[in-house]
């Protein structure tokens, strides 16, 4: 299976997007609330939907960007209420919202942060991943994220993992300072992710 931009579109076009929690994680709001300053330049990549980025804006999070390469994902974020509150100048709102491939996208951030992106990339990327957020962070820049703590019965994506597999290919350019059970799960995923927190390392 090529999951290219078409794969991910026809699944917004065909309503197929199983990931969708039709709300922010709070659990990950919460840690980025209590870890970061609103100033923090933030970049969630494979957004989808955005539901993190609508609530950080509504925090002050205002240096929030999302990218995704499926335009559909972004139907409702465009025109959301606390993006046109958020922001007074429209341009600047839609400059918050990047259409792009992530693996070839260009800029720097304070912090990436990551909700069923790493998952749902063929695992043979996962390397390309962890180079090209290192590439897009300041030399102190951290990546937040949740990662699935299991492995999947049938073909991905969602594709998962284990600690010790993350490990492996997160040490290569990050430091990890924690990477444990998430406490903050939505029911069905409870016991299943790992939070983690990790500096860039400089080379
Ligand atoms: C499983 S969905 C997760 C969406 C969102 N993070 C969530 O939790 O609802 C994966 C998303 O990553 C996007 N995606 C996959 N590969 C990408 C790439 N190379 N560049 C940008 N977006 C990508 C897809 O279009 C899709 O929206």
């Amino acid at each position: 299976m090529k999951l290219d931009s078409a794969y991910w579109r026809d699944r917004y076009v065909e309503e197929r997007t199983g990931w969708d929690i039709g709300h922010p994680n709070h659990g990950l709001i919460a840690e980025v609330k209590s870890r970061f300053p609103v100033n923090t330049k933030i970049l969630i990549p494979g957004a989808g939907r955005g539901y993190e980025a609508e609530a950080l804006w509504g925090a002050g999070y205002l240096n929030t960007y999302v990218c995704d390469w499926a335009p559909e994902a972004f139907d409702a974020l465009s025109k959301s209420e606390v993006l046109a509150k958020a922001f007074s100048d429209a341009d600047e709102a839609k400059s918050r919202l990047i259409v792009a491939d992530f693996f070839t996208l260009e800029g720097q951030y304070d912090l990436i942060l990551e909700q069923t992106f790493f998952c749902a990339i063929d695992p043979k990327l996962r390397e390309n991943y962890v180079n090209q957020a290192a590439h897009l962070l300041k030399p102190v820049g951290k990546w937040m994220g949740i990662l699935f703590d299991c492995h999947f019965p049938t073909a991905g994506p969602p594709f998962g993992g284990d600690r010790e597999a993350y490990r492996t290919v997160f040490e290569k350019r990050f430091q990890i300072e924690k990477l444990e059970r998430f406490r903050g799960s939505i029911q069905p995923r409870m016991g299943k992710e790992l939070l983690g927190l990790m500096y860039c390392k400089s080379m």
